[in-house]
């Protein structure tokens, strides 16, 4: 497996690092958002004391954690432990990429693997994917989630390819953006092998279309 190994494009280190660069900066947001809230609808304390406790006054701060499978795992499991707030997890499978191909084929939700919720009215939600490409798969859940009826959605990807879809598309969170090439590892494939590496690398050309 090693060998097929083109570069390391992001070492496991810097992933590490900025993975909890970012949850600090999205648990600061989410609890800004439900301090204002709060404010908005006169509920509550409004001098953020609520906040830090988390579950007094009218009702605690949750989120709804939804990682679309499979590609997110690794980077949901590292990211949520870094962020310590009340989250429920559902999960959304969404293929896009099947078997050898390294160019999407149009989204298309897997309801096998899925457990969204029928309404997500009131929740703060948060939707997770490793990489943002086409921008497909993010439109299609961004779709499906709106008529769910959330109070807030955000986005966050671990993964933007320089590539004009994917720039023009709106996400809230991003760790890193690449050069536009096929990249696997940390949770992400090429025919559903290579998920397991802990760097973010290119695969040498003979591996991919051989
Ligand atoms: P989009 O729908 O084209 O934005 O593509 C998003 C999905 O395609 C991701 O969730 C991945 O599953 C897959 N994908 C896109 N680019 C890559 C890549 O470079 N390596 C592995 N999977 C990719
Ligand atoms: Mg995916």
């Amino acid at each position: 497996m090693q060998s097929d190994i083109d570069q390391v494009l992001i070492p496991r280190e810097q992933i590490a690092e900025r993975v909890a660069e970012l949850a600090a900066r999205i648990s600061r947001d989410l609890v800004q958002a439900d301090h204002a809230d709060r404010v908005a609808r006169g509920t509550g304390d409004t001098d953020g004391r609520n906040e830090a406790s988390g579950d007094e006054g009218s009702g605690r701060f949750e989120v709804t954690l939804i990682p679309i499978l499979t590609g997110s795992f690794i980077f949901v499991a590292d990211l949520i432990r870094h962020l310590p707030i009340y989250m429920q997890i559902r999960l959304l499978s969404v293929s896009s990429y099947p078997g050898r191909s390294t160019s999407t084929r149009g989204a298309s939700v897997n309801a096998a693997l899925t457990n969204l919720p029928d309404s997500l009215e009131g929740q703060h939600v948060l939707v997770i994917d490793d990489i943002l490409d086409s921008g497909n798969t993010l439109k299609l859940v961004n779709d499906l989630l709106k008529q769910k009826r959330p109070a807030s959605l955000r986005t966050c990807v671990l993964l933007r390819k320089q590539r004009p879809e994917a720039m023009a598309a709106h996400v809230d969170y991003v760790a890193f953006d690449i050069p536009d090439r096929f990249v696997v590892g940390y949770g992400l494939d090429f025919d559903d092998y290579y998920r397991n590496l802990p760097d973010i690398v290119t695969l040498r050309a003979e591996v991919v279309d051989g």
